[in-house]
């Protein structure tokens, strides 16, 4: 078998034909869906080849069988065209002519999920990246804009709904007991925002009246039993058209918005223009089964999708490279949206946790490619964590060096000049560029550059003279295909906190420029000196605050420099941020013991004291309490050590969360009482703040088994009617020494909620990441369990994903069971599904990080996995992880 090869942005050309109308006919069956295709078609004027003859139309099409071609009418033989696995070629058509072809597909035998398939009996698509050319032969790429209409035709009884972008122009019946609808959407726009359901469907009813005044109807399609499941993701949507009209002037454009419920989704949700398709758990959401945290989820994912119809389908990218154009704007979209909605610095304290754990690890590992990659093999392969976190964290850049206003400007002009259009990275900062005057040549390099650059902060201070100089140096590690980095244009913001914790005035070359400044940083190294000092004593840095710019900041702060930090810093995100560095250093000291052999080793008091501050301290923000009292995730101590050392991290937390609850103990009693009592369950954020403050205090005295805590955790999943303390009650249960209690506690939830598939998702998580060591049984048991199966993402991410992802001690079992058993899913699911494969696999890629025998298991079940027959995305990575 050939390798799939890798394809260039440097290669981009124009697309020879244009597509002037598509007109489709879907006649659904589940196992042979017949796709009647009509285009009227152009050769593009703009990519002519020279000579008079028109260039050949090449038309992708994959595991489609093909009934017929006409050109004008007039059927072709099968010598007048060429066929392969991948591609319908016709050459010598007129300039202008219309093509028909009849396809037949298997919407039923389609478990990878992209193009039409089958979902708890519905019909459902899923286009973007290169899913269309599943359904019917097309130019399948971004830049090639139609408008649709769209005949579904279906069984009356099975399929009642039938939806498809935009507004329905035509219904009626057919022979049979079949029925149709037609749909016309009139934005053009390119075929991965195609969007087809058919299903036994009901709708969540309401609407919208928008700025100019027009009223557009809201409906969200769920299955019947998911009814009570709508309202917030009504609300959410509302609330996203309401501010994106005010904070961005942008209003919507069609007379009715769709959003459907569908169960087996490779992803969060879709964008389709007018019809967007939700992956059920990110759409359905009750107190009884939803947590806090999947409250917020649907929140912003609703939004997210929302957002896209102006930046991303309205404004579309030209090719799959530009992908963060839509994708990193619209996630900065969201993520200002949560923030206005909840706690704007808890919502930021989350976003930068999993930024600098998950996307500062890929950015070091083997996929590691800049926001725009210069090449791939699978596009699919490319939705990460850099694409969409750190395109939003640069894009964040943006808004903040040139400011509210300019920012706007510079939006409003990016949307007016590129509305219905397909366009560049380019477009986007030369909009911003205009509108500011400011120059981004060199700030472009943050989009062609790959990995997390590191910042080496140092400052002296001269209290005679009074000035504090601080030296920033910048340096960006090579990362696969980028061996030399240049410097980027970094803005720290920062602030000199004084001895009574307030912030000094900051002068620099004579300029008073007021307590709180960005530093744009531009060069390798930069020294700046801070006068005016006299008389002060020595002042602590406080450094990118607000985490102002994607980057690794060192500075060599005494643990007193942080505790004082934690106390006093003006900035919230930087006061959380002084608490995990002083926690992380008392976590170094513990790992250090363990490796030492001494188990005995005492956590640094220091922690304790700044502990003991915070919970005694006047809590005047709830939500970032719970945040503060958090130590750093697994996953995150592990990105800070050279060679990971799972047990060391293991066993250290755990030693310095016991420790921090034995001596606080009745602290912790006390805050879980005083954030108890509450009233009926809403989603607010003050609740879910205190919520989420209990269990925090609960999960310390559960750490060390207290008597009282059980007794607490029972209590509370007895008496608890909303998932987020059921399900926290019940984690620390069946993550306890305690069987006894745990295991019949998992018997009755799951009697009580085997009819739901997202509480059963839940139910699999708690277990699969237990850290005691026979859970590996439970994982293999479970996999037979009814409720799960491979063909369903959810359940795959829910058993298997949070196992190797997030039980770090048992996935990294030194006898490689962890590993056998996740390459053995990952072998199956290359034959199910790819994209699904390609994403799951992750943990074994990163085995650089680890020790000499962990690297060889692991390096072990890659080369395993490669003596397969694999999917392209799987062989992108694969490839990539052994290189
Ligand atoms: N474009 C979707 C989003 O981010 C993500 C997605 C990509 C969904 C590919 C499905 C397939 O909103
Ligand atoms: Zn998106």
């Amino acid at each position: 078998m050939s390798q799939p090869a890798a394809i260039h942005l440097a290669d981009y050309q124009a697309p020879a034909w244009r597509v002037l109308d598509t007109r489709l006919t879907f006649d659904l069956a589940p196992s042979a869906t017949r796709v009647t295709t009509v285009l009227t078609l152009e050769a593009n004027p703009d990519a002519a080849v020279g000579s008079d003859a028109t260039p050949p139309l090449v038309l992708n099409g994959e595991h489609l069988t093909l009934e017929s071609v006409r050109v004008d009418g007039r059927a072709l033989a099968s010598d007048e065209y060429k066929l392969d696995e991948t591609h319908l070629t016709l050459a010598g058509l007129p300039a202008n002519c219309e093509l028909e072809t009849v396809v037949v597909i298997d919407p039923a035998a389609n478990t990878a999920l992209e193009g039409l398939y089958v979902s708890s009996g519905m019909f459902c698509t899923q286009c973007e990246a290169e899913g269309f050319r599943r359904i019917t032969y097309y130019p399948d790429r971004p830049d090639v804009m139609s408008v649709f209409t769209t005949t579904i035709i279906a069984d009356k009884d099975s399929y009642p709904i039938l939806l498809s972008n935009g507004n329905p122009i035509e219904r009626g019946e057919r022979e049979g007991g079949r029925h149709f609808v037609t749909w016309q959407d009139p934005h053009p726009k390119p075929c991965y925002l195609f969007a087809l359901v058919a299903g036994d469907l009901v709708k969540h009813d309401d609407s919208f009246t928008t700025m100019s005044g027009r009223d557009v109807a809201l409906e969200i399609w769920v299955e019947p039993e998911n009814l009570d499941k709508t309202q917030h993701a009504m609300n959410s949507l509302k609330a996203s058209m309401k501010w994106d009209e005010e904070v961005y002037g942008r209003e919507y454009d069609l007379d009715i918005f769709m959003i459907v419920a569908v169960n087996d989704f490779n992803m969060g949700a879709m964008e389709n223009k007018g019809l967007n398709i939700f992956n059920s758990a990110c759409v359905l959401a009750n107190p009884d089964t939803t947590t806090d945290a999947a409250f917020q989820r649907v929140e912003g994912v609703v939004a997210h999708e929302y957002f896209h119809n102006w930046s991303g389908n309205r404004v579309t990218c030209r090719d799959w490279f530009q992908l963060s154009l839509k994708e990193g704007f619209t996630v900065y979209r969201d993520q200002t949206f949560s923030a206005d909605m909840n706690s704007a610095p808890v919502k930021r304290i989350e976003d930068v946790a999993m930024l600098r754990t998950a996307q500062f690890a890929e950015d070091a590992g083997p996929t590691a490619h800049p926001v725009r990659p210069a090449s791939y093999i699978e596009i699919s392969n490319f939705y990460t964590l850099t694409i969409y976190e750190k395109g939003s964290e640069v894009v964040r850049m943006v808004a903040n060096l040139l400011g509210e206003e300019a920012f706007r400007r510079g939006s409003d002009l990016y949307f007016a000049r590129n509305d219905g259009s397909a366009a560049t990275i380019e477009d986007f900062i030369s909009a911003m560029s205009e509108a500011s005057g400011r120059d981004f040549s060199q700030f472009m390099r943050w989009y062609s550059q790959a990995g997390t650059p590191n910042i080496a902060a140092s400052g002296t201070f001269d209290a005679q003279a009074g000035t504090y100089s601080l030296t920033l140096r910048q340096s960006t590690p090579p990362s696969p295909g980028q061996a030399e980095k240049l410097p980027l244009v970094i803005p720290v913001r920062m602030g000199l906190v004084g001895a009574d914790g307030s912030d000094l005035t900051l002068t620099l070359d004579g300029e008073a420029l007021g307590t709180e400044i960005v530093l744009e940083l531009t060069e390798a190294e930069q020294t700046f000196v801070f006068t005016g000092l006299a008389g002060d004593a020595e002042p602590v840095p406080s450094l990118l605050r607000g985490f102002s710019a994607p980057v690794k900041l060192a500075f060599d702060y005494s643990r007193e420099q942080l505790a004082f930090l934690m106390q006093h810093d003006s900035d919230g995100f930087n006061r959380w941020d002084a608490g995990q560095r002083l926690a992380m250093a008392a976590l170094e000291d513990l790992m250090a013991a363990w490796q030492r052999g001494e188990q005995e080793a005492q956590l640094d008091e220091r922690l304790l004291a700044a502990y003991r501050f915070l919970l005694q301290s006047e809590a005047s923000d709830r939500a970032v309490l719970a945040e503060m009292l958090t130590l750093p995730s697994e996953a995150y101590i592990a990105e800070q050590q050279s060679v990971v050392d799972v047990d060391a991290i293991h066993w250290a937390r755990k030693t310095a969360k016991a420790q921090l609850a034995s001596a606080l103990r009745d602290d912790f009693v006390a805050l879980y009482h005083a954030n108890a009592q509450q009233g009926d369950y809403a989603p607010t954020f003050e609740q879910m703040a205190r919520r989420s403050l209990k269990n925090a205090a609960l999960s310390y005295l559960m750490s060390i088994e207290d008597e009282e805590g059980m007794r607490l955790s029972q209590a509370q999943l007895a008496a608890a009617h909303n998932m987020t303390d059921v399900r926290a009650a019940l984690t620390m249960l069946v993550h306890s020494s305690r069987t006894d209690l745990g295991d019949p506690a998992l018997k009755s939830f799951a009697e009580r909620w085997s009819h739901d598939p997202l509480v059963m998702d839940q139910w699999f998580s708690i277990q699969v990441t237990r850290p005691q060591a026979d859970v590996l049984d439970r994982v293999r048991f479970l996999m037979e369990h009814p409720a799960f199966s491979l063909t369903n993402p959810n359940k795959v991410r829910a058993l298997i994903g949070a196992f190797a992802g997030q039980n770090r001690v048992n996935f990294h079992r030194l006898d490689g069971e962890g590993y056998r058993l996740l390459a053995d899913v990952v072998i199956e699911l290359n034959r199910l599904n790819p994209e699904i494969a390609a994403r799951i696999i992750t943990p074994l890629t990163r085995y650089k990080r680890f020790d000499a025998k962990r690297q060889d298991l692991m390096k072990a079940e890659l080369e395993r996995i490669r003596g397969e027959k694999l999917s392209n995305n799987l062989y992108e990575v694969v490839e990539k992880a052994l290189a």
